[in-house]
């Protein structure tokens, strides 16, 4: 099941990258130079246009290969990580950035791109963002970042909460048992279905849940 969900989106993504570098006149609306380079991991938007960064440019297609429109995005973004839709914004990690496009805004005075979320990592640490979640219940976003974090987000109101793997009960430490320096989130936060936990694990092999509400 998992391998065939793979297979189709490897699919979806070979015809993208097709249809972005074709020069047929069919594709009237050609993308700039540099967009048929490579696609990142696809998101299929709320409404119905699959989207893909590729460097400096996010790029939104149509159900049959057309491009619909191209966001320019400013910074790079990482290709291995998906976008994520929440109501009409779409969040996607370029460099140490979570960017906000607001495709409303393509054709208007207000840039569709904006700086939602920006760190400076600790130097001589490897500090990169890991993965991306939105709950809609909680308008929130959730960032995983190696070797910091997992840190919630507002979408209006900015930082709700963060919480490492060094969780403690009573006097207990739970995660994190063999080596404390060594330990951190290591996957995207997963949200479930309700909208009430996210998941994730640590370097140990530790599964996490937090309740998203409160962390
Ligand atoms: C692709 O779909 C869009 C939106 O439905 C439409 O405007 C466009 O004409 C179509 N292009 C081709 C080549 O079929
Ligand atoms: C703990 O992890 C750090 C960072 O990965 C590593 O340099 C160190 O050797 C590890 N220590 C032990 C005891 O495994």
């Amino acid at each position: 099941m998992g391998s065939l969900r793979r297979l189709r989106v490897l699919a979806v993504v070979l015809v993208l990258i097709a249809a972005a570098c074709s020069e047929s006149p069919a594709n009237a609306q050609r993308p700039p130079p540099g967009v048929c380079a490579a696609l990142g991991s696809p998101l299929i938007g709320h409404d119905g246009h699959i989207m893909a960064c590729s460097g400096k440019n996010l790029v939104a297609f149509e159900r049959n290969g057309s491009t619909a429109w191209i966001a320019p995005l400013g910074h790079t973004c990482k290709e291995d990580i998906s976008p994520v839709a929440e109501g009409e914004e779409i969040y996607l990690v370029a460099e140490d950035k979570v960017i906000k496009i607001t495709p409303k805004k393509l054709h208007t005075a207000d840039p569709p791109s904006e700086v939602f979320f920006s760190y400076n990592s600790t130097p001589g640490r490897s500090e990169e963002i890991i993965g991306l979640a939105t709950s809609g219940v909680y308008s929130s976003l959730l960032v995983t970042i190696r070797n910091r974090g997992l840190f919630s987000f507002s979408l209006r109101t900015g930082l709700q909460w963060s919480a490492g793997p060094m969780l403690a009960y009573f006097d207990c430490r739970l995660g994190c048992k063999t080596n404390i320096s060594g330990c951190y989130f290591i996957s995207a936060p997963v949200v479930d279905q309700w909208e009430e936990t996210v998941y994730l694990s640590n370097t140990e092999g530790k599964l996490y849940s937090l309740y998203i509400r409160s962390g």
